[in-house]
């Protein structure tokens, strides 16, 4: 969501017509009603908006972590409260407050996404708590573990390759960014639904950044919205979806098609644990989440990386060196394998330390399901709670001179438990790690192989909107090798 945004007449009446929801302005004036709780420190900013501008500010000059630092100084280094998306909010800080909050999912806290996330993937894991969520994550799971990533090695590395192909050999400019994007997609599509004819998949793209837009915004189903905007794409990729599924389960029957061709295959044939299929909107919903889970994210990812080794010369030549190691020892054409994966030591070292500083997302949400104490502050049944990722990753105490790219920090045992959590943490951690990981690395491995580059702008400026991203798009002079 931008700033901007909130600024322009429909924006604005928008915006009235949340001022005047009576039931926000309920909650509000209720949270201002503990006079006798001895509730964490800080400022609930003003009605209903909070400090969601401020926060959103701060995000936008790319440092997030300032809106945090700020209040931890001001407030309590531990924990503080505030208000944003129209709930009072407390932020845990540092790894003491990753920890607590990991560690009692389903015991004092439980998952919680903004209401625009939950109305827009409305049967999809986001939505499940306790058991449901334990037997859908086992299923997702299935799927996204390496053991079952295995199997799609060879096809991400001939997507890369072949998107590399079109989009990046031959030209001498390169913006990276809406560039990676077209990677991350196309994988996702094949992947996730074999849909790999190319008008299909640039028919598709402009519904889902629509879908993309709206999936973190105010949840006001209003002509012109984001939300409303988002609401209808994903209902017409909903629609794409249920032909393909009508037509994969006539394909699977007549052997036409493999259970194990994509995601969708895997899903239509496999039970979760308690021997219950998902049902057809559950299955549609969930490739949702996982096509918006992993999509920005990814390209922010691949977009840092190229970000970094283009302003440090010798951790290219490392990175590269490792790499030409691993193609030195196949056939020319050969595709990845597995064992080779496992040789990109250097190469994942150096995302994880891009993960440290520039992590795509800046956070998630909890709830408190009981009123319970924390640093001996009460914190009241229902407030949503966050942690950040700046607030652990900064500090001088976990990662000396944390401002520094080291990407011998993640050599031997790494960072200290709960201090490096660019994926979260506990029984809601992301899912799509192992898959985030052959992505950035397979797409890394094809780039340093054939190219070398120079940033057109050395310190171009990366913001959160609301995902990490470069404010020019990331402008590189691409040379062949
Ligand atoms: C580098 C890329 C990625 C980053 C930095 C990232 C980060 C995160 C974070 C911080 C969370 C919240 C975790 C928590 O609340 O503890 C999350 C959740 C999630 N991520 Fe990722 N993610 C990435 C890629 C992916 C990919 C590629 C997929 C899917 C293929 C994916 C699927 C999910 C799902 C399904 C959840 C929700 C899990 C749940 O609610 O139980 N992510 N991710
Ligand atoms: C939580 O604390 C509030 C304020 O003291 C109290 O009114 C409420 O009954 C408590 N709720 C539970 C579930 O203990
Ligand atoms: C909580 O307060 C008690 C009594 O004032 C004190 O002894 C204890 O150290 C405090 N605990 C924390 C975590 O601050």
């Amino acid at each position: 969501m931008e700033v901007t945004e909130l600024l322009t007449l429909p924006a604005v009446l928008t915006l009235l017509v949340f001022l005047l929801s009576l039931p926000l302005i309920t909650k509000f004036v209720k949270t201002r009603k503990y006079p006798n709780l001895n509730l964490p420190p800080g400022s609930l900013g003003w009605p209903v908006i909070g400090e969601t501008l401020r926060f959103l500010r701060s995000g936008h000059e790319g440092r997030p972590e300032l809106f945090i630092k700020e209040r931890m100084e001001k407030y309590d280094s531990r924990v503080f409260k505030t208000s944003m998306l129209g709930e009072p909010m407390v932020v845990f800080c540092g790894a003491a407050g990753n920890k607590f909050l990991f560690s009692n999912e389903n015991k004092d806290v439980q998952v919680w996404w903004p209401t625009s996330v939950r109305k827009l993937l409305r049967s999809s894991l986001v939505t499940k708590v306790g058991y449901d969520a334990k037997t859908m994550r086992k299923l997702l799971m299935s799927f996204l573990n390496p053991e079952a990533l295995k199997n799609y090695l060879a096809k991400m590395d001939s997507v890369a390759c072949c998107h590399i192909n079109t989009h990046w050999q031959g030209k001498e400019v390169v913006l990276v960014y809406p560039t990676v994007k077209q990677y991350a997609f196309e994988l996702a599509c094949c992947l996730f639904a074999s849909i790999e004819d190319p008008t299909q998949v640039s028919r598709l793209s402009p519904q889902f950044d629509e879908f993309l837009k709206g999936v973190i915004s105010f949840p006001i189903n209003l002509p012109g919205t984001r939300f409303h905007c988002a609401m209808k794409a994903a209902n017409a990729i909903r629609e794409l979806l249920k032909l393909i599924i009508k037509k994969r389960r006539v394909d699977l029957e007549e052997n036409k098609a493999s259970p194990t061709q994509d995601l969708l295959s895997h899903l239509l044939v496999t039970p979760d644990s308690s021997g219950r299929f998902l049902t057809e909107i559950e299955i549609i919903d969930n490739i949702l989440l996982l096509l918006f889970a992993g999509h920005d994210t990814s390209r922010s990812v691949i977009t840092s990386v190229i970000k970094y080794l283009g302003q440090m010369p010798h951790v290219y030549e490392q990175v590269l060196e490792e790499q030409l190691e691993i193609s030195k020892g196949k056939e020319a054409g050969q595709l990845l394998q597995w064992e080779d994966i496992q040789k990109m030591k250097y190469l994942w070292n150096v995302a994880s330390e891009v993960l440290r500083l520039s992590p795509p997302v800046t956070g998630s949400y909890r709830e408190a399901l009981n009123n319970f104490t924390y640093a001996n502050y009460t914190i009241p049944k229902g407030w949503k709670l966050t942690w950040s990722t700046g607030s652990s990753h900064k500090d001088p105490t976990l990662f000396p001179e944390p401002d520094n790219f080291d990407a011998s920090r993640f050599e031997g045992t790494g960072p200290a438990p709960f201090s490096y959590a660019p994926f979260g943490g506990g029984p809601r951690m992301c899912l799509g790690q192992e898959f985030a990981r052959l992505e950035i690395l397979v797409f890394m491995h094809n780039m340093v192989k054939r190219f070398k580059w120079e940033l057109f702008i050395p310190n171009e400026k990366f913001l959160y909107d609301p995902m990490l991203k470069p404010s020019k798009g990331l402008a590189i002079r691409l040379n062949s090798h």
